[in-house]
């Protein structure tokens, strides 16, 4: 087992559900009476490494940590750092980490941020890796539905898009399935469905979902849809993204068969999975929900600020003789150095970074 001293947030599951709502419900009193923390991270330094772009993610996280009067360093286009020279991940962010109290990484590949906390000297906050996890994501997902919906049980959720590739879907199954009374309607083409290992992390859960590539028929049913994009960036070829990306558009006669009590979410940024004409119905709450990242994101910068040496486990699984990750957008594919470890789960080895299942 390999641990870390410092409170990193790599996966919600790396701490418990009480954790996690003490985090939500800082977000929502700091949202309420946000001058009272106006100085709480005063003297600290965060980093933010973007090797992927963003705007609401980065943007929230740089203000959040600005209102809390902390300072900010970092990169949003790793061609200006000395990546472009061909710096490793682990000597960018062994160093940068030396300079900072908190580092916040995107990065597109998988299990990233696990990577560079492995040898990090301060608290790494997953920003998102690849399609696998946005763990900060979920937590203003949650902050939404804590305000907007008083709760986070008992709520059937609709999850519409690219579930395939979304990594806010991913993340928000990891979290959502361990409270009581969730149910998932997985809504997507084939082509674009849940990977095998979330669902079979929802079986292990014993959280109910059923799959349904109708929008039109589940959207009745639902206390919650979240629509996605469907994620160009992860195709591999520009005819498969073609044929796919309009294979679902939430417009206003798809809303008039939802619940008076429905809410829409959305990750953003939007292309054209909702029609422009919904935004004014005052179901739609996915602009709001961004606003509440801000909020969530000082939460989680300030909570793990208090309490940085909380330590967490990162490697709990074994190396295997000549085995390693066959997934191409595996961390451990680009940077060899890494230790390449799998937790054996039924007949599969499963990657400690990607979360990618083999046959053994
Ligand atoms: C999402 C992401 O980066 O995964 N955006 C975000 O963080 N708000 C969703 C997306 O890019 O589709």
């Amino acid at each position: 087992m390999l641990r870390s001293e410092f409170t990193n947030v790599i996966d919600l599951t790396d701490y418990g559900t009480d954790w996690w709502l003490d985090v939500v419900k800082l977000a929502s009193d700091i949202y309420d009476a946000p001058e009272k923390y106006s100085s709480a991270a005063a003297g600290k330094v965060m980093a933010t490494l973007f090797y992927e772009p963003s705007t609401r993610t980065q943007m929230s996280f740089q203000a959040a940590m600005l209102k809390l009067g902390g300072a900010l360093i970092g990169f949003d286009n790793p061609a200006t750092s000395s990546v472009a020279k061909g710096e490793n991940l682990k000597d960018t962010t062994k160093i940068v980490s030396s300079y900072s109290d908190i580092l916040v990484m995107r990065h597109p590949e998988e299990g990233a941020a696990k990577a560079a906390a492995l040898t990090a000297d301060c608290p790494i906050i997953n920003a998102g890796d690849g399609s696998h996890l946005h763990p900060s994501q979920t937590l203003l997902d949650m902050l939404t539905l804590y305000r907007e919906k008083g709760r986070l049980t008992d709520l059937t959720i609709g999850l519409c898009g690219d579930l395939l590739n979304g990594r806010t879907v991913h993340s928000m199954c990891n979290a959502l399935c361990r409270f009581k009374g969730i149910r998932f309607v997985l809504i997507s083409t084939e082509e674009l469905g849940m990977p095998a290992y979330i669902k079979e992390m929802l079986d292990a859960a014993g959280c109910a979902y059923e799959e349904n590539p109708s929008l039109e028929d589940a959207i009745g049913g639902l206390d919650m849809l979240y629509m996605t994009r469907v994620q160009k960036e992860r195709f591999s070829s520009e005819a498969e993204y073609e044929r796919l990306k309009n294979a679902y558009t939430l417009d206003p006669a798809k809303m008039a068969k939802g619940r008076d009590d429905l809410i829409v979410l959305h990750p953003l940024p939007r292309v054209d999975e909702i029609s422009m004409d919904v935004d004014d119905d005052p179901r739609a709450l996915y602009f709001k929900q961004a606003k509440y990242g801000l909020y969530a994101r000082m939460a989680l910068i300030l909570t793990v600020l208090r309490d940085p040496k909380r330590g967490s486990e990162l490697l709990k699984g074994e190396k295997h003789e000549g085995v390693s990750c066959p997934n191409a957008k595996c961390i451990t594919r680009r940077e060899r150095y890494l230790p390449k470890t799998f937790i054996s789960r039924g007949g599969y080895l499963e990657c400690e970074y990607c979360s990618y299942r083999q046959k053994v």
